[in-house]
């Protein structure tokens, strides 16, 4: 893969501590994700983002960062990071990892000594006030935990700012020393090889009162000054943004091809379950027809789940409400503004379901990121508090600990998911493998087939009138070639007839199961009857 590699690569996050354990000490390791490499290249994948790996006290999953150039010692060394790098490097792979600069831990030295005294030379690399009151107009991100964006603190008798957990001071990045540590700690990681960072919170990093203090333009044009000095010395690294924020604003995190190379479709998530549940298809078709085209260069990324929770920040209060009487019937599977569950548990275990999920995702523009476990419909722990419950070891095989690793079970750092349905009896890895049926092996031909058609990836997108609201219908088109998507969201077998007069004499092929003849088309509409989750990716193909 060349130059704008992640236009078409297929993306998996991993959270390094639940991944393998090669110490027997109960923690996910790098060096175990090393171990695992040959299986995150037998999926397909092209990239690997793992969450923060950094030294933490991990109240938050390491989104608390206590040193920016260190490994936590749970996960390894400096050593590990560079030979996952080089071992990844040598089967093609490339990593990203987590860079959250919006703020630290309160265990940072940085905040240890802002908060030491009033007239410490680093008070002001954080955001200080008297009162506690300014900035009234923003809104609290975690609501379930925290009810201001201010904590006093007793020393020095002010109030620190936080957008997140009152133990993540923001850094205050109108101090010119915080702006250039940000840029030194990207350099750091550049210069060991890493491949680009996945930005955390990026909306938030300035404050000015009399706003809601998202989108600023002093947080952009820093972020523009953060990509100038990567493009500098590293052009082919990679910056892709997390702000969870309406299309229009996310677009402007593309800036004019200057601001980050990818940014995550955040309002596109949700309204893929609303269409999966409804069986209309009308809102996929809404978000995607709102969504402004961004500039050459630049792409996507798109994602049924992560490691928070199914977000419903960017869905109206009637929809909202729906999603949780929909998704989220027991009280303990909401969080915040949202829904604390995997993609396997969300959509019944209905293998069927997940395949339908994965491939509107697959054939929507934008490059896929699939969340580790959910390729082999891993399930959750809503019993487990916070976002823990979809954060447990991943199962790769039914021996102790799911193959995990060897520490005693009460060592490990969550337990692993046990039970019937979804434990890891019977959920692994190592099950799946020789199965060619299984949802692994199933994953492993989509990424591959649309790894084999990079129109997926970059092609341009038309919605079709399939005169049936349960039928998702649209071409995606790059020069001469052209695919005819559509997917069945209903549960019952339903006949659409589709006006394809333009490309008559062309001959389709399913590339979902190309053994299935077709006619040539023709002037009179194609019709054609699709069962319950039923897909097809009909490749228009000329004559021989
Ligand atoms: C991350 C969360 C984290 C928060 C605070 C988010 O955007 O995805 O996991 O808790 O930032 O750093």
């Amino acid at each position: 893969m060349g130059e704008n590699w992640y236009q078409d690569a297929v993306f998996y996050e991993l959270y390094v501590r639940a991944f393998y354990d090669s110490t027997g000490s109960g923690h996910g390791d790098l060096a175990g994700v090393v171990e695992k490499l040959d299986y995150l290249k037998s999926l397909g994948v092209d990239c690997i983002w793992l969450l923060p790996i950094y030294p933490s006290p991990l109240k938050d999953d390491g989104y608390d960062v206590a040193d920016y150039l260190g490994i936590h010692p749970d996960f390894g060394t400096l050593d590990d990071f560079r030979r996952l790098i080089e071992e990844a490097h040598a089967r093609g792979l490339r990593v990203i990892a987590d860079l959250v600069v919006n703020h630290t831990s309160d265990q940072h030295p940085w905040f240890v000594e802002s908060r030491s005294s009033r007239d410490n030379p680093k008070r002001d690399w954080y955001v200080w006030s008297d009162t506690g009151k300014r900035y009234s107009e923003t809104r609290i991100i975690f609501i379930d935990t925290e009810d201001s964006n201010w904590t006093y603190d007793e020393r020095t008798g002010q109030y620190y700012w936080h957008r997140f957990y009152y133990h993540q001071p923001d850094l205050n990045f109108d101090n010119p020393d915080v702006q250039q540590a940000i840029l030194d700690v990207m350099a750091y990681w550049l210069d060991l090889g890493i491949d680009g960072f996945r930005v955390d919170a990026v909306p938030y990093l300035y404050e000015r009162e009399g706003t809601i203090n998202e989108n600023l333009p002093q947080t952009h044009a820093y972020l523009k000054r953060m990509r100038r000095f990567i493009d500098e010395r590293w052009p082919h690294a990679l910056l892709l943004c997390e702000a969870n924020q309406p299309p229009e604003d996310v677009v402007a995190y593309f800036g004019e091809g200057d601001e980050f190379h990818m940014g995550f479709h955040f309002p596109l998530m949700p309204r893929i379950y609303m269409a999966l549940r409804s069986g209309e298809s009308a809102k996929l078709r809404e978000v995607i027809q709102q969504t402004p085209p961004i500039p050459d260069g630049c792409q996507w990324c798109t994602f049924l789940r992560n490691h928070d929770e199914l977000t419903l920040e960017m869905v109206s209060e009637e929809e909202r409400q729906w999603m949780w009487q929909e998704y989220a019937p027991d009280p303990r599977m909401k969080l915040n503004l949202g829904i604390r569950r995997r993609l396997a548990p969300l959509l019944d275990n209905n293998p069927d379901r997940i395949m339908l999920a994965n491939r509107i995702l697959f054939s929507l523009p934008g490059s896929p990121i699939i969340y580790y476990g959910d390729e082999i419909g891993m399930g959750d722990a809503i019993y487990l508090p916070d976002r823990d419950g979809v954060r447990t070891p991943m199962q790769w095989n039914d021996r102790p600990n799911g193959g995990f690793s060897a520490a005693r079970a009460a060592a490990l750092y969550s337990p692993v998911i046990d039970g019937p349905v979804y434990g890891f009896q019977r959920v692994n890895t190592a099950a799946q493998e020789n199965d060619p049926a299984s949802l692994l092996n199933r994953m492993r031909m989509l990424i591959r087939l649309r790894k084999q058609h990079p129109l997926l990836a970059r092609g341009s997108l038309r919605f079709l009138d399939p005169g049936n609201e349960a039928v998702l219908a649209f071409l995606r088109s790059e020069g001469d070639e052209h695919l005819l998507v559509l997917h069945h969201l209903g549960d019952r077998a339903v006949e659409i007839a589709l006006n394809l007069a333009q490309f008559a004499g062309l001959i389709p092929v399913d590339l979902l199961s190309p053994g299935e003849l077709y006619a040539p088309l023709d002037v009179a509409p194609l019709t054609l009857t699709l069962g319950c989750c039923e897909t097809k990716w009909l490749k228009l193909n000329p004559p021989e």
